[in-house]
């Protein structure tokens, strides 16, 4: 009997407890069959060396639209509730020649020397978010998602994409939804059309009027030469670009304040100078990852990876890319603690291989800059529920948390008592 896999799992949608649920799969083979939402069957790749060994090569490839028989013969289509990962034409999308035309469109704006000219902008967003956080009573609850974490890095990248103000409530609204795991058919037709709809009227109001951003940029070389992009590879890049210059870096950042306050030895560590932000920020990256299983590869032949495990031509793999640095074949020295010391803090949080993550300097330095002002403006910031109170969202492609509750100053009476005694 040829290899096949012996296990099958339905991915939770709603993303109860990924950590749990990667370690599981783990523990079942280098790939296991996971069922999606949909009715669609895929593999689950969990393990690092198997994910490092499988995205280096040609054996998986990521265009859905030349390796995936159900998605070329109609039999999974937009109203999939995973289609707007697979029916974008962005590099996300491509392979070979396509996805290197369509990367160095956008890769030279997101080198390292052009993030660090870029921090001085993202400090001046920054400083007026935390400084609109002063604002705060002592004692009083805020939520630090929706006042600090979720609009850095989304104003940046409408900043940097030139989305004018009155379309970004909309534009914020359609990328987020892109990360509903459990959408029914209607919604996630929706969705699909919605961001398409909100993309391509940000490129219209550029075409009108062209301003010094990225979009009116993308427009000028397709002007210039069509063939270097579509309309739709137009529209794809703008969706594939601030839908991951957004979502990301806000649980980078949800993810790195929590976990230091949770652990105020570690964030003494760095007061005093024993470890720097950077790296509470890798060993974050390692431990509570942003993005867990992404959607999605195609395997481009059959691919065996022994234990009884077989992928056949055509069908999905989805890297938990956020399973990696939990794994012992990868740490074995106690993979689930938080430990800035940690000589090495290797992880896949940006992927691995040709499509490794375009933007991870930049997000790297948004969480820099976030740390460093609000751990420098509250010393006395304070979680305002137990860590196993956190809410994480409904998704087993990120890992996000709803809110964060915390107090960026103890109580008045609290101060009193700490000053007193
Ligand atoms: C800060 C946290 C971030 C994390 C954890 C993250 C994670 C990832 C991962 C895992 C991939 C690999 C995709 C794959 O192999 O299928 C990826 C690709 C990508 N990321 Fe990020 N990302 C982050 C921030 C950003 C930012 C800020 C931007 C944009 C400004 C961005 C833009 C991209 C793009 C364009 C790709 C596709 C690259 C390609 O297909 O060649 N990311 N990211």
């Amino acid at each position: 009997m040829e290899p096949r896999c012996p296990y099958a799992h339905t991915l939770d949608t709603l993303g109860s407890d990924l950590h749990a649920e990667a370690a599981h799969l783990r523990t079942h083979g280098p790939a296991v069959r996971v069922g999606l939402p949909g009715g669609v069957s895929a593999w689950s790749v969990t393990r690092a060396d198997v994910a490092r060994q499988l995205l280096t090569g040609n054996r998986l490839a990521k265009n859905a639209r030349r390796h995936w028989p159900d998605w070329i013969e109609g039999r999974v289509g937009p109203d999939w509730p995973l289609a707007s990962w697979v029916a974008v034409e962005s590099m996300f999308t491509s392979d070979g020649a396509d996805h290197h035309r369509l990367r160095m469109l956008t890769a030279p704006a997101f080198s390292p020397r052009r993030v660090e000219a870029l921090r001085p902008r993202v400090r001046a967003i920054v400083d007026t978010l935390v400084g609109a956080l002063r604002a705060a009573a002592p004692g009083e609850t805020v939520d630090l998602h929706s006042r600090l974490s979720y609009p850095l890095p989304t104003t940046l990248i409408c900043d940097l994409f030139g989305v004018p103000e009155e379309q970004r409530p909309e534009v914020r609204r359609v990328v987020d939804g892109v990360l509903e795991t459990d959408a029914s058919p209607e919604q996630a037709r929706a969705v699909l059309d919605d961001l398409f709809a909100a993309m391509a009227r940000l490129a219209a109001t550029k075409r009108e009027s062209p301003g010094d951003d990225m979009t009116s940029e993308l427009i000028a070389t397709r002007a210039a030469d069509g063939d270097r992009l579509s309309e739709k590879e137009l529209v794809s890049t703008l969706i594939l670009m601030i839908g991951a210059g957004s979502e990301t870096a806000v649980n980078l950042i949800d993810h790195t304040v929590a976990l230091l306050l949770s652990h105020p030895g570690q964030l003494a560590l760095i007061r005093s100078g024993g470890a720097t932000w950077r790296d509470a920020i890798e060993e974050s990256l390692r431990l509570e990852p942003p993005v867990m299983h992404l959607p999605m590869y195609f395997a481009a032949e059959d691919v065996d990876l022994g234990e009884g495990v077989l992928i056949r031509a055509g069908e999905p793999v989805l890297f938990a890319f956020g399973a990696a640095g939990r794994d012992p074949g990868l740490h074995p020295d106690r993979p689930e603690d938080f430990d800035l010391t940690r000589a090495d803090k290797t992880h896949l949080a940006f992927g691995h291989g040709r499509h490794y993550c375009l933007g991870a300097a930049l997000g790297v330095m948004e969480a820099e800059e976030a740390l460093g002002a609000l751990f420098g403006a509250f010393p006395g910031i304070e979680l305002a529920v137990p860590e196993d109170r956190l809410r994480p969202q409904e998704s087993f492609i990120v890992n996000a948390l709803r809110d964060l509750p915390v107090r960026l100053e103890p109580a008045a009476g609290e101060r009193a008592a700490v000053a007193a005694g």
